[in-house]
């Protein structure tokens, strides 16, 4: 597909590799959209890339997800292009007493049924563009899972399988699916804001 020209939905643009899509696209000539849920984050990114366009929305919330489809279609028509790259990662002690379902399910709703949900929420949308993508923001952990992080892990598998799916049932059409994972996990990670997410409980 064109590396220009595109109108381009990155969500959890506000730091780390979302920020740096967004700052490279730009840079190739595209129109690129970010999302967060810290407004002061996006402000502050907005200084760093004027040019970028904002707005605020929890991407594991599906009512945040049907407000942000309205609001950026109305905006932005020709938008043809969907990076689902908000997440997080957390250590989880799975022999902790008091492991929480809201705890166990967070990664899932923001790594996995958030980014299905954005798929659906604009599929007939992207359908509508002469030209379109998806990609899937997963992980090199979906295929080598770390042990202190089983959710995370367990979420990014499923987003991996599910964009093999979704690339599937969209052969023939004007859009391609793809799931973008780092190779090198086995060597280390991006530094990053997720690592400040994990619980500081001791235990964990
Ligand atoms: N870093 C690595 O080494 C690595 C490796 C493989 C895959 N990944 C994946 O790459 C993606 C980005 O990771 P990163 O390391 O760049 O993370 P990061 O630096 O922590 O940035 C995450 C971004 O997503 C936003 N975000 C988090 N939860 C969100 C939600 N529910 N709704 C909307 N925005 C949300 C954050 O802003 P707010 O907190 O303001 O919402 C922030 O802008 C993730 O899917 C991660 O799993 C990272």
């Amino acid at each position: 597909m064109k590396m220009s020209g595109n109108t381009v939905l990155v969500t959890g643009g506000s730091s780390g590799i979302g920020f740096e899509f967004a700052s490279q696209l730009l840079k190739l000539g595209n129109t690129v959209i970010i999302t967060g849920r810290d407004q002061a984050r996006l402000d502050t990114t907005k200084k760093k890339l004027p040019t970028v366009h904002t707005f605020q929305s929890d991407a594991g919330d599906p009512k945040a997800i049907a407000a942000l489809y309205a609001a950026v279609v109305k905006q932005f028509p020709k938008l043809n292009v969907l990076i689902n790259n908000a997440g997080f990662m957390r250590k989880i002690n799975l022999h902790a007493a008091g492991n929480e379902l809201e705890d166990l399910n967070s990664e899932i709703e923001t790594n996995l049924s958030g980014p299905i949900w954005m798929v659906q929420q604009f599929l007939s949308h992207l359908k509508t563009q002469e030209s379109a993508a998806i990609i899937n923001v997963s992980s090199g952990l979906a295929f080598v899972p770390l042990p202190i992080s089983p959710i995370y892990c367990a979420a990014k598998a499923g987003i991996h399988s599910y964009t093999l799916s979704l690339r599937a049932q969209l052969k023939g059409q004007s859009i391609r699916a793809g799931s973008a994972v780092d190779r090198n996990s086995a060597g280390g990670y991006i530094r990053s804001g997720r690592f400040d997410r994990f619980k500081g409980d001791a235990s964990r």
